[in-house]
């Protein structure tokens, strides 16, 4: 028997004041699933992430296990167990790398073991122990990515919204966050990965969406979009 999602969003509209931008998006994540979602620069990518997250005005539904997540605030999302690692790295520049992570610890954990130790991180990125009490704006791009990462893990999230996460990032440091991906399916965290970067998407994904102004144009697994060059011509290549 298939499991309920744990995300399910239907027919999701969201609005810039005016500016219609998602057009009735329908997509769901199951638990444990990683799934990509592809697309041109400017479709409402990143639009769609937030929309979830209660950052812009949406109308539709957006159901987080058993809870309609539209009119929540985004504090109150984040506590039901949803992470976000936006597109612009998110780190407190003045604090040293340790005491951004201890500040990503979830206060009040509902689980009495927390999935992630700060030692996992330093695991899963050796790099961050070695810059462990370094101030985080200080940092490579890539360093501070994989600080971005960690943090929201440590906030223990069932399901993390991951805008672009290997933008700009050299290809070692690329496999790296594809090793940290394929971590969080082993220990049961669902992923939603916007990805510009085909290669990794269809890698690592279990299924993919494709989107194009502001709506879904391909759903299907890694395989059937590879076997599409149609779609992959009319709403993926430059
Ligand atoms: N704060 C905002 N106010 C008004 N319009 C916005 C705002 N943010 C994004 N938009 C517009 O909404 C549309 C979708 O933007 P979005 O950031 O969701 O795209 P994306 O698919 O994530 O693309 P990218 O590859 O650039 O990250 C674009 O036309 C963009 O100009
Ligand atoms: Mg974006």
């Amino acid at each position: 028997m298939m499991a309920a999602p744990r995300l399910t969003v239907t027919g999701l509209h969201a609005y810039y004041g005016k500016s219609h931008i998602l057009h009735g998006v329908d997509l769901h994540i199951g638990e444990g699933e990683i799934v990509a979602l592809l697309g041109r620069n400017g479709v409402g990518r990143s639009t769609l992430a937030k929309a979830i997250l209660g950052m812009v005005k949406a109308e539709g539904s957006v159901r987080f296990r058993d809870t309609e997540l539209l009119g929540k605030r985004t504090f109150e999302i984040a506590h039901l167990g949803l992470g976000y690692v936006p597109e612009n790295r998110d780190i407190f520049p003045t604090l040293t790398v340790r005491q951004n992570l201890m500040l990503g610890e979830k206060r009040n954990r509902s689980q009495a073991t927390p999935r992630w130790s700060m030692d996992d991180m330093f695991s899963l990125f050796p790099r961050l122990r070695e810059r462990e009490n370094t101030v985080a704006g200080v940092l490579s791009g890539g360093e501070q990515q994989m600080l971005t990462l960690c943090r929201t893990l440590m906030g223990d999230p069932d399901l993390v919204l991951i805008d672009e996460p290997t933008e700009g990032l050299a290809p070692m440091i690329v496999a790296q966050v594809g090793d940290y991906l394929k971590v969080l399916k082993e220990r049961g965290v669902s992923v939603l990965l916007i990805e510009q970067k085909l290669a990794i998407a269809l890698d690592i994904s279990q299924r993919v969406y494709v989107m194009g102004h502001g709506h879904i144009v391909f759903e299907g697994s890694p395989v059937d979009l590879k076997a599409n060059a149609q779609i992959r011509k009319e709403w993926l290549e430059v």
